[in-house]
């Protein structure tokens, strides 16, 4: 089982994928996650431009993948909370999933009113617990999802994946219209 979560900051993806991560007993891979824990070389250039909003490069991002899902246990499948992103990483994760006969399940859009993200967004600003949650690159973060990730929609809606969920509910009703649409 192959499932990819897509939705604005703030939609619900790491927390949707959390709970279904544990009822499917298939691994959530946050990239956003992956990113903010990075050490090494890279990390002063990566954390620079997540901390305001900003994506990671996509040469960056697709080794760093492709490494991730070949770990073992990716074996029977995942949950990708944040990639692909870029169009660039879409066209790029389904050749290698069309070169090794693999094919994805599903891809859930949580949709979700503006004003409820910028409140979900504000209030964990509250935690400091996320450096882009600041007032000033929440804004920017919601212009580079519609420039930059809503446009996959259509890409794999014309594969058919698509799943569109009404995230504007308690996480409970989010997670039962998750499971109807990918059982
Ligand atoms: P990422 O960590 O993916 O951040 P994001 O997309 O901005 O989304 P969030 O994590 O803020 O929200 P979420 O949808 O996961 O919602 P959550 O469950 O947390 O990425 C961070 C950055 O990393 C990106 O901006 C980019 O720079 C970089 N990056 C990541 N992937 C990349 C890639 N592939 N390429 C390049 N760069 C990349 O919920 C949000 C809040 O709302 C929480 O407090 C939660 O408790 C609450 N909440 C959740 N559901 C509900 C509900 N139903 N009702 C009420 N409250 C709720
Ligand atoms: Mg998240």
């Amino acid at each position: 089982m192959k499932i990819v979560f897509i939705g604005p900051p703030g939609a619900g993806k790491g927390t949707q994928c959390k709970m279904l991560s544990g009822k499917l007993k298939i691994p959530h891979i946050s990239t956003g996650e992956m990113l903010r824990n990075l050490g090494g070389d890279s990390a002063q250039m990566v954390h620079s431009r997540i901390d305001r909003g900003h994506f990671a490069p996509d040469d960056f991002m697709l080794p760093l993948m492709k490494d991730r899902l070949s770990q073992p246990d990716c074996e029977s499948g995942y949950l990708l909370d944040g990639f692909p992103r870029t169009m660039l990483q879409a066209e790029a994760f389904d050749a290698s999933l069309s070169a090794a006969d693999h094919q994805l399940e599903h891809v859930v859009h949580l949709e979700v009113d503006p004003e409820e993200l910028i409140a979900r967004l504000a209030f964990r600003q509250r935690t400091g617990e996320r450096l882009d949650d600041s007032a000033e690159f929440i804004r920017e973060r919601f212009q580079i999802y519609a420039e930059r990730t809503a446009p996959l929609l259509s890409f794999y809606r014309e594969q058919g994946l698509v799943r569109d969920i009404n995230g504007t509910q308690s996480a409970e009703e989010v997670f039962a219209e998750v499971l109807a649409a990918t059982s």
